[in-house]
């Protein structure tokens, strides 16, 4: 099954504030312009709907959760878990009606049967036992519940993001290149295939589906990758950055609108579960 979902709205990249800490850069820049937009897509998946409790593992500054609240209403409740202690306190500065928890997916405090959909997106790929916390959030699911755990397909469906790794080869050589590949390392649907199979999730399903980033300028896009804890955040020099930012006009003109703006589409797979 494949699903399409294009945000097509734009939004303004704060380029000119990288002073916060990552998690506020991250909140800042990264959110609105490419994870803010895959809400909706992950939701749709786990068939989240009004007044029903959900929770979002490795919820980040709380994007998808604040989504999930205002899909299920006030009738609805919902919680939002991560291991790390800044991205949660950026998350609990929201006005939003999220519980907030600080643990890892792998050992959820919480009792069985206790959710009507689990959610999580961008976030499996950095857990460091997956089938154990894919079997976590089967357990906390009530009977009829689903989930849906969305994270990037390979790097080479993603031509945008291919055309950023290779610009980065070239101009920084295969360290710097591979920082850029790491959060598209588990888009192989025979390996997610395994880690379900591992959880004991025979009933699973691997769904493709296509989201997409939006940023002002191709330099924009790669200002906010380059302020990312989780691809080249701190790796490049001021000089580097600014000579990334130049060389990008150019390597990103066939993705570009007429407005200057570019879309950068984002395959993705999505693991659903159901519990019967
Ligand atoms: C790229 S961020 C995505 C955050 C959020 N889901 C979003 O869409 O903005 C990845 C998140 O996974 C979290 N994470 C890493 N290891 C984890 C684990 N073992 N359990 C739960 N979350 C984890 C990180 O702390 C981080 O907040």
């Amino acid at each position: 099954m494949t699903t399409t979902h294009q945000n097509t709205s734009n939004s303004e990249v704060q380029t000119h504030n990288t002073t916060g800490s990552p998690a506020n850069i991250y909140d800042q820049m990264f959110v609105p312009t490419f994870f803010g937009r895959f809400t909706d897509l992950t939701l749709d998946v786990a068939g989240v709907n009004k007044g029903q409790t959900v929770i979002d593992i490795g919820c980040g500054t709380g994007a998808l959760a604040a989504a999930a609240a205002s899909r299920v209403g006030p009738e609805g409740e919902v919680a939002g878990l991560d291991p790390n202690e800044e991205m949660l306190e950026q998350a609990r500065a929201k006005d939003v009606p999220v519980d907030w928890y600080h643990g890892p997916a792998e050992q959820l405090p919480f009792e069985d049967e206790t959710f009507d959909s689990v959610v999580s997106q961008f976030a499996l790929m950095y857990f460091e036992d997956k089938p154990k916390a894919l079997q976590e959030m089967h357990r906390m699911l009530k009977p009829g519940g689903k989930f849906a755990v969305l994270v990037p397909d390979a790097i080479d469906r993603s031509p945008g993001f291919s055309v950023a790794t290779e610009l980065l080869h070239r101009l920084f050589g295969e360290e710097i290149a591979q920082s850029m590949r790491e959060p598209f390392k588990d888009g192989d649907p025979d390996y997610l295939r395994k880690v379900c199979d591992e959880a004991g999730l025979r009933n699973a399903e691997i769904i493709s589906a296509i989201g997409a980033g939006r940023f002002n300028t191709p330099s924009d896009f790669m200002k906010v990758e380059g302020s990312c804890a989780w691809t080249l955040g701190g790796l490049l020099s001021d000089e580097q950055l600014n000579h990334l930012y130049e060389e990008s006009n150019n390597a990103f003109k066939p993705f570009q609108h007429t407005d200057g703006s570019i879309t950068i589409d984002t395959p993705c797979l999505i693991i659903q579960a159901a519990k019967s």
